[in-house]
């Protein structure tokens, strides 16, 4: 069977997986213990088992600059549309407002997956805790699907053995950072008793960040793309690489770069204020990239930050 994707992918993807939906599972050799799940969430958006075996949405829902009404509302489409994942943080200021996105969902709990994170201001074991509480009243929730350390700034440490307390007492199913660089993930899980179970990153495919992506995946820790469309800078959307790809497949800009994502093996959360956009961006399992597609992308790679103000 012909293989396609990168050359990382080649030989643990096949086409037939992808085409059911990446649900394939790739094997302890190549993926360590995370890897492609053979379940599909009721919505076909395929999972990934993480390194604690929690499930994961490969494909979710990202709330950043949405407020108010808008954020509720948008949270409440986003569900009714499929989307099963919802990524928030404190620094957001929403939570309230996806909390009540989720309650108007009516949508059973136990089939979400609900992220948030901790800022920067909340470092630090009991700060940490406190920030926690506050994040699941304002959710309206009784536990986090994940929690992750926002920036690798402050008391990194003593927030970590809070979020490792809060996940042995079944208030968080998952726990992780994001925006760590190699050396900050090894200082974190030298001393720590609990692996992070993801790593959210800037990546998209002017920084595609292809050293870190192998580095997690040695270590067994799941990458997810904040940004997997760069917020469409760069002229991300008018790109004539990726327009060329979508024409030939049938299929949009965005539909493309989330598909590559996916192939990747990479947990992407697009944020969409326009329901259609939000639609758009669930329909990518229905057709694949093939090896010329993806070493196209691959040439794309800037290697470099879109957000230079953040860093
Ligand atoms: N951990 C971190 O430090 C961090 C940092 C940034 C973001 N995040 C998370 O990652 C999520 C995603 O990143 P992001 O929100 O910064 O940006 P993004 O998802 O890369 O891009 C959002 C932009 O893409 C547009 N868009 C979405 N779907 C489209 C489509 N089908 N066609 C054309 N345009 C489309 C949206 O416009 P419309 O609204 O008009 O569709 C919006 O302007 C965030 O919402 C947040 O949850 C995390």
């Amino acid at each position: 069977m012909k293989n396609i994707g990168n050359e990382e992918e080649t030989g643990t993807i096949t086409r037939r997986a992808v085409l059911q939906g990446g649900a394939f599972v790739a094997g302890a050799a190549a993926l360590g213990r995370i890897g492609w799940a053979t379940a599909k969430s009721q919505d076909s958006i395929p999972q990934v088992r993480l390194g604690n075996g929690v499930m994961m949405p490969m494909l979710g829902f990202g709330t950043y600059s949405l407020r108010g009404d808008v954020c509720r509302e948008s949270v409440t489409d986003a569900i009714a549309a499929g989307y099963r994942l919802i990524d928030t943080a404190k620094v957001y200021e929403n939570e309230e407002a996806v909390g009540a996105g989720i309650q108007k969902s009516g949508m059973d709990r136990k089939s979400l997956f609900v992220t948030s994170k901790i800022w920067v201001d909340d470092s630090g074991h009991e700060p940490a805790k406190r920030a926690f509480q506050t994040t699941l009243d304002k959710l309206q929730l009784e536990y986090l699907d994940l929690y992750l350390i926002h920036r690798p700034r402050g008391d990194v440490n003593g927030s970590w053995r809070a979020m490792e307390e809060l996940n042995a007492a079944g208030k968080i199913r998952a726990i992780g950072v994001s925006n760590f660089d190699p050396a900050q993930m090894a200082s974190l899980t030298a001393g720590a008793k609990t692996k992070p179970a993801i790593n959210q990153v800037e990546t998209h495919p002017f920084f595609q960040e292809t050293a870190e992506r192998a580095s997690l995946r040695a270590a067994g820790v799941q990458m997810e793309a904040w940004a997997p469309f760069a917020e469409g800078r760069n002229g991300l959307f008018t790109n004539p690489v990726l327009e060329k790809i979508a024409t030939k497949h049938g299929k949009s800009v965005a539909q493309v770069v989330l598909r590559w994502h996916h192939q990747r093996g990479v947990i992407a959360i697009p944020r969409s204020s326009n329901p259609q956009h939000r639609r758009e961006n669930l329909a990518i399992f229905n057709f694949a990239l093939d090896a010329g597609d993806m070493r196209a992308i691959a040439a794309l790679d800037e290697n470099r930050t879109q957000f230079p103000e953040w860093s």
